[in-house]
């Protein structure tokens, strides 16, 4: 999938993107989004959960149907959408938000903008539009087509309220041993880039939920998510899972790109957790 690219770079670099240039997309890029996500490998995660994702093209916000879908104003010029289905349960959305970000960084590596969105589109304007089968949910969708080369004002002015370069230092986010003792980027080892890597991964308004314990024999992760109470309450599902499933594809990627052998499990270690909103989610062993 990384076309002699590397990840790691993708990843330093992706930001995420609301203004798009009015050039459609070029056909052998259509045809590789098409591949990508046609091809049944790159919709189950690691336990076996599957999704499905599907591609809209847009001409001024209404597809080929005749359906305006909508955004309230936040994305210009979208070219396409990828629009996201998967069951409403808490591993189904881990495992989704995982093969979704997988399809992100294809798309950066390719030069698209993208910019996940869980909250700020008409989720009823996009069920319309596709045909939802029974139990299916839309968790996340994001516009794509090739970057607006001026960043707007308006772009700005939203990265700056929801601090979008604002991303919290290692010692808020992981863990040594236990919750106990904050994690030195120098003890991390072979995993500091794939640490590194869930640090900088975008996250649903830039709150970064995910807490790492690396375990003091550094043979296994673990993924916590510190909830952010009532956040999405309003919509009927709990977003902030998705954000684990991105920091372990940020993780899982580097790993590859280091030659880092490991696998997902979930066994929950059983560590005293530093308070009531924080709530184990997943492990990466080493092989
Ligand atoms: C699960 C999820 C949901 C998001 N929902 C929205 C959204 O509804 N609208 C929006 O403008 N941005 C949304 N974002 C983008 C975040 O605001 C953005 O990732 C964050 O501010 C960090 O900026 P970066 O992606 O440029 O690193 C979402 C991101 C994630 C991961």
């Amino acid at each position: 999938m990384s076309m002699n690219k590397s990840a790691i770079e993708t990843m330093k670099n992706r930001q995420s993107i609301r203004a798009y240039d009015t050039k459609k997309l070029s056909e052998s890029d259509y045809q590789r989004i098409i591949e990508y996500i046609t091809a049944e490998e790159n919709l189950i995660g690691p336990f076996g959960n599957k999704g499905r994702i599907e591609l809209v093209q847009v001409t001024n916000n209404i597809s080929e149907k005749g359906i305006k879908l909508g955004t309230y104003g936040f994305i210009k010029n979208p070219q396409v959408y990828l629009v996201g289905l998967c069951e409403n349960k808490k591993y189904s959305l881990l495992e989704f938000a995982y093969t979704f970000h997988k399809l992100v960084i294809y798309l950066t590596e390719l030069r698209l903008g993208t910019c996940w969105m869980g909250g700020t589109f008409s989720r009823n304007s996009f069920e319309r539009e596709l045909q939802l089968a029974e139990g299916e949910f839309i968790p996340c969708i994001t516009p794509s087509g090739y970057p607006q080369q001026k960043q707007r004002v308006f772009d700005k002015a939203l990265r700056y309220v929801v601090k979008a370069d604002n991303k919290k230092p290692w010692d808020q986010l992981f863990y040594d041993g236990s919750f106990a003792k904050p994690l030195e980027k120098a003890n991390a080892a072979q995993l500091e880039i794939p640490i590194e890597m869930v640090r900088l991964g975008p996250s649903a308004s830039n709150k970064q939920p995910w807490r790492l314990v690396l375990s003091e024999d550094r043979q296994k992760c673990h993924f916590y998510i510190e909830h952010t109470p009532n956040y999405s309450k309003s919509l009927g599902y709990d977003m902030q899972i998705l954000d684990i499933g991105i920091a372990m594809a940020q993780f899982e990627l580097a790993c590859a790109e280091l030659d880092i052998k490991g696998r997902w499990k979930i066994a929950d270690p059983g560590l005293e957790l530093p308070n009531s909103l924080t709530e184990y989610m997943v492990s990466w062993t080493q092989d």
